[in-house]
């Protein structure tokens, strides 16, 4: 039997999103020096940062066929960010675990163009549909409304707040929102 790519090709409209690759680098050094993109991160990143972050995203491709993926603008090929699945590398410590992520990150110019949700919508669809995961979680900080109103457009429900287990007592990031898509709620939906 032929093993299904958990991290297809995609095209959308306006995009294409793919696997990562070395010559991704440059544009994740981009985003993630950004501090407009990185403000509901603990730090922006460095290059060398990025260059660790770059690997370890190849790196987990290689084990669970996805991690995230990139999101470049169609014709041309420009990185724009990126946004899909992951398995979160700390899963032993989230008390919703085991879990796959919807997550994204974009270049601060292109936001504000329904990118993410175009993006996004692909990759839920593809998880729940494709890989038949049974539900996809997303969590941010309670600060970032702007993901969180990402979560809501794509249909997601808030199951609750919780204090993100890698963040030490009274950081301003701890308190986290929870949202969660399931198959059922998915296919009850009535996507087509
Ligand atoms: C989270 C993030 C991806 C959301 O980006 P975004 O641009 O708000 O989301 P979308 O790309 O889906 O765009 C939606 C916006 O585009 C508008 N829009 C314009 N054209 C559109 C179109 N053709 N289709 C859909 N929406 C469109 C929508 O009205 C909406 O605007 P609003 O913010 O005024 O409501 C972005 O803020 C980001 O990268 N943040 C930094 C990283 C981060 O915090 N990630 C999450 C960590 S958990």
């Amino acid at each position: 039997m032929t093993e299904i790519d958990r991290c297809p090709r995609i095209e959308t409209e306006r995009l294409v999103l793919r696997k990562w690759e070395e010559r991704d680098l440059e544009g994740l050094a981009e985003l993630n020096a950004d501090p407009q993109v990185m403000e509901f991160y603990p730090s922006v990143l460095s290059r060398a940062e990025s260059e660790k972050m770059l690997a370890r995203y190849m790196d987990a491709q290689q084990q669970y066929g996805f991690c995230f993926s990139v999101i470049t603008q169609k014709g041309s090929g420009r990185f724009l960010g990126y946004c899909g699945l992951k398995v979160p590398g700390y899963q032993q410590h989230l008390s919703f675990a085991p879990c796959v992520e919807i997550g994204w990150r974009l270049l601060h110019c292109e936001w504000g163009k329904g990118i993410a949700t175009e993006a996004a919508q692909m990759w839920l669809r593809f998880g729940l549909e494709t890989l038949q995961l049974n539900e996809i979680v997303s969590f941010t900080p309670v600060q970032n409304s702007r993901s969180e109103k990402l979560m809501q457009r794509l249909g997601m429900v808030c199951v609750e707040e919780f204090e993100h287990p890698m963040l030490e007592d009274g950081h301003r990031l701890k308190r986290q929102v929870l949202y969660k898509m399931t198959r059922q709620r998915y296919l009850g939906q009535g996507y087509d």
